[in-house]
């Protein structure tokens, strides 16, 4: 049952004095794509970089997020929604805190990617395609779940019984398949700095 006679609270500190004493904007960089295709790899590379730079981070990403606040989560399309809508919810507390939060997870549904982006303002959310060929991701098959899924041991997975729908319009896209991981790396914090979210 829905709770009712719900009021905001507000608190007495806005986003943009926490952003103030961070001394940067804060901002979500969402990496999706298909499994192995690197987001995870990547993503911890970004910050890495970005922590070097005195940014305040932090990465929220599948594998992890479904041990713990998701794991009452599946694969079926509607709890991948609603995995996805969780952390576009705790992604937006986590901007209003003054974080560059940083989520890499599938999120194959370009609906539920653009129900997350709508939590934002326009510069407050970075889509970053990870792509990567079904072919090179199965080649790799970190966690041999490809394996797996081609034998019907597990059923409904991205890119093999269950889609994964490229996004359109993504702000960035790298190709892991195509260039090293530094290259990679380097087109997303160039791409921080020409948008000054980092100098
Ligand atoms: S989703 O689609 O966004 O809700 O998925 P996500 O939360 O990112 O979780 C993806 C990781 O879960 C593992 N895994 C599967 N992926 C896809 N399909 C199925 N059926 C599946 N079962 C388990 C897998 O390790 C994914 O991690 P990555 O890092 O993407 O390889």
């Amino acid at each position: 049952m829905k709770a009712s006679n719900i009021i905001w609270h507000k608190s007495k500190i806005v986003k943009e004095e926490r952003q103030k004493l961070v001394g940067h904007r804060s901002v979500v960089l969402w990496f999706t794509g298909l499994s192995g295709a690197g987001k995870s790899t990547l993503c911890v590379e970004v910050e890495r970089e970005l922590h070097k730079r005195r940014i305040l981070t932090y990465i929220l990403d599948g594998d992890n997020v479904r041990q713990g606040i998701n794991k009452n989560l599946g694969f079926s399309p509607e709890d991948r929604k609603e995995n996805i809508r969780r952390i576009g919810e705790i992604s937006k507390l986590m901007v209003d805190a003054g974080i560059v939060t940083l989520c890499a997870f599938i999120s194959p549904y370009c609906k539920d990617r653009k129900i997350v982006r709508q939590l934002f303002n326009e510069e407050e959310f970075i889509e970053i395609y990870v792509k990567c060929s079904l072919i090179e991701c199965e080649k790799r098959d970190p966690k041999k779940l490809y394996k797996k899924a081609r034998s019907g041991e597990i059923i409904g997975f991205t890119g093999i019984d269950a889609p994964y729908e490229e996004p359109v319009n993504p702000d960035i896209i790298v190709e892991t398949d195509k260039q090293s991981l530094e290259k990679s790396l380097q087109q997303v914090i160039d791409y921080l700095e020409q948008k000054q979210y980092i100098n």
